[in-house]
């Protein structure tokens, strides 16, 4: 029996869309405002594993602090930081790595998709799952808030934690996925409701991000995927565009995708896109106002980042310990 303990990453990789914002970011300080014990990391080790613009990294991570910040998570009730501000976490993962087959890690389905996009995949791509795991156990988490795209990576570190408490001793909780509302874990693409929105996709328009001004918020809309049906209805089946645009309002608005529709049933899709990106304006622009002001005082978000990686370092260096004592070093 281990304390409740939640812990969630997310990569310095550009700003914050709404995927990241409704499927992780929305959950997060949720459950800090109730009182959880909750630690997030930016995972700038994790950045890393495809190729980042190094001279915009540290930016980045600034950037993202200020995001999480202005959307809700406060630094007095939650611990944010930096993962490589703590170097337990490429230590433990090194442990991780020896304990993990080649084999399972080759069968890791977001390794397979980025393989199949790159000529040559580096190491790090391979190993990220693995790191991943790492970051969990160094704190004993037990729920980790993420999106459903997380399902694999997590099964990963629930197997990597049984064979090390097998292995050695029973010291690490099983850390399991802490599943969200469906509709938020799963916010696809605008321009391709097959895929998830997603910082990594190249297509600007396949995304909305939190500090999108409000023009670029109409434009998006605009350029967004329907279909040759000019009803707005709801049926993620056969209407997958559609319904990933009405699942959107719903989340900015707490309704039901069906009563959005009842409520725009005047509307053709073209004119709903309008309606919606009005919504999304709206939702962001206090937001938005807030990042812009944090990124004015770079020194105080860096104090915030140090602040807090110094208290996960004094958690994480607790579990290196251990973690050393029953290897036998
Ligand atoms: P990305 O895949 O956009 O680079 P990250 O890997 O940094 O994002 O993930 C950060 C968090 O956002 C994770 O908890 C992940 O599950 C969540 N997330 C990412 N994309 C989506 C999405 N399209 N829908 C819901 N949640 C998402
Ligand atoms: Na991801």
């Amino acid at each position: 029996s281990f304390p409740q303990r939640i812990f969630s990453g997310i990569q310095p990789t550009g700003t914050l869309h709404l995927g990241n914002y409704f499927g992780a970011v929305q959950t997060w300080s949720a459950l800090q405002n109730k009182g959880e014990d909750v630690i997030f990391c930016i995972v700038d080790l994790h950045s890393i594993t495809i190729k980042q613009k190094h001279k915009d990294l540290k930016e980045n991570i600034q950037l993202m602090a200020a995001s999480l910040l202005a959307c809700g998570i406060d630094p007095q009730k939650s611990i944010l930081f930096q993962q490589s501000q703590v170097p337990e976490h490429t230590q433990l993962a090194w442990v991780l790595t020896c304990l993990c087959t080649v084999n399972r890690l080759n069968h890791m389905p977001t390794y397979v998709e980025k393989c199949a996009e790159l000529k040559q995949s580096p190491t790090g791509l391979f190993l990220y799952p693995v790191l991943q795991a790492a970051d969990i156990l160094l704190y004993k988490a037990t729920h980790i808030p993420a999106g459903l795209d997380q399902i694999h990576n997590i099964n990963l570190a629930n197997h990597l934690t049984q064979l090390f408490n097998n292995k050695f001793d029973k010291i690490f909780p099983i850390p399991q996925l802490l599943p969200q509302d469906e509709s938020a874990g799963k916010v696809k693409s605008l321009k391709d409701p097959s895929k998830k929105m997603s910082k990594s996709d190249l297509d600007s328009n396949s995304k909305i991000e939190i500090t999108d001004p409000p023009e670029v918020i109409v434009r998006k809309c605009k350029k967004a995927l329907t279909d040759c049906t000019s009803a707005v209805t709801y049926d993620p089946e056969n209407r997958p565009a559609v319904s990933n645009l009405i699942t959107l309002h719903a989340l900015c608005t707490n309704q039901l995708p069906q009563d959005i529709c009842t409520q725009v049933k005047h509307l053709n899709t073209g004119q709903y896109k309008l309606l919606l990106a009005d919504v999304l304006v709206e939702k962001f622009k206090p937001i938005r106002d807030e990042i812009e002001y944090l990124m004015k005082s770079k020194e105080h978000l860096e104090k915030v980042l140090l602040d807090g990686s110094i208290r996960a370092q004094a958690i994480a260096v607790e579990t290196w310990d251990e973690v050393k004592s029953k290897i036998g070093f």
